[in-house]
């Protein structure tokens, strides 16, 4: 299985198979394993990886750091502000220039034809991680916490609830199709996904048994659920002045005590993190001081609850982010 990654991209999971999507599993399960037991796995010794973020980031950053360390790689971070590329270098001739260097380019940024513009040009695996549209590795780190805890992923049920039109709930509903899950978006309908994207799920559907819906009722959405995921209601990128219409609109798709009620007392909470949970955080503070709130998508009360796998999904951001960088670059 290792040989059909390598060399490849990694830009959304459209772009690996079930099976693959399941090794990557598997081999972060052992690369896990591994790091639990101070085993040194340096699959990629001496090889270099540039890691490109236009957007900022706690754990998309470290998760590659620490990954590439680990597999005996050295990684240089580029920001938006230290770098030519796009204000002074088109990103064809930035992708030719680190292509010549580097044995793989992370991208982290805005629209997702820069990061495929990467991938096309620079002769090397180019990895996602996030774009305006779609944010793989994230997924990958959900399909592995979900599989932890359940033991398994096909027939597992996930909520999302939020801007379902975004990069979480886009690529969440690839994997959920990929994996035979069953997706629910639960949003009022203009937040639901594009046309386009879920007739394309829903054809790879008819293959895997994945099973996916719409829903505007929070609590007849949570019923038998698995999973309750939820994201920040407004995305890095996205205008300051559209808190006020989120605010509005997804006020009642919060995820609350209630909710997880109704979903069950073995439903999970899941959340790619930063979330606004509390108010010891900036914004958090300036949405209280405007609309008297004192959390966003999520009551901190479910946050913090057993219920809630957060940290875990968060360490295996770096576990899944190895295994792709170790089945891309020929490692493993
Ligand atoms: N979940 C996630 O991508 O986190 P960062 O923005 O901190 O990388
Ligand atoms: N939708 C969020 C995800 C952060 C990991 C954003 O793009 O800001």
């Amino acid at each position: 299985m290792a040989s059909t990654l390598k060399g490849r991209s990694f830009l959304t999971l459209f772009d690996c198979s079930t099976a693959e999507i399941e090794h990557l599993l598997e081999l972060a399960e052992k690369l896990k394993q591994m790091k639990k037991a101070g085993e040194k796995h340096q699959y990629c010794k001496g090889k270099n990886i540039a890691l490109i973020f236009e957007k900022t980031s706690t754990r998309t950053r470290c998760a590659f750091e620490v990954a590439a360390a680990d597999l005996g790689m050295c990684s240089t971070y580029l920001d938006s502000k230290s770098s030519q590329m796009g204000k002074k270098e088109s990103v064809r001739d930035t992708a030719r220039v680190l292509g010549s260097m580097y044995d793989g380019i992370e991208y982290r940024g805005f629209e997702h034809e820069i990061v495929e513009k990467l991938a096309a040009y620079s002769g090397v695996p180019v990895w996602n991680g996030l774009t305006n549209e779609f944010h793989p590795t994230q997924v990958l780190a959900d399909m592995l916490t979900i599989k932890e805890h359940f033991g398994s992923l096909a027939g597992r049920h996930l909520v999302y609830y939020g801007d379902a039109r975004y990069n979480m709930g886009d690529s969440l509903m690839v994997g959920c199709t990929k994996m035979g899950m069953h997706y629910t978006v639960c949003a009022p309908e203009k937040y639901f996904p594009s046309g386009d994207l879920v007739d394309r799920c829903m054809n790879i559907a008819k293959r895997t048994g994945a099973v996916i819906d719409f829903m505007e009722d929070p609590y007849e959405a949570a019923k038998g659920a698995d999973v309750i995921y939820t994201d920040v209601w407004v995305s890095m990128g996205e205008p300051d002045e559209i808190w006020e219409e989120r605010i509005h609109d997804l006020v009642p798709y919060r995820v609350t005590e209630e909710i997880m009620a109704a979903a069950g007392p073995n439903a999970v909470f899941m959340h790619c993190l930063p979330s606004f949970h509390d108010l010891e955080t900036e914004i958090g503070r300036s949405m209280h001081e405007k609309y008297g709130i004192d959390c966003m998508e999520v009551v901190d009360s479910v946050f913090e609850s057993k219920a809630s796998l957060v940290f875990q999904e968060a360490e295996n951001r770096m576990h899944t982010i190895k295994a792709i960088m170790a089945a891309t670059l020929g490692g493993k």
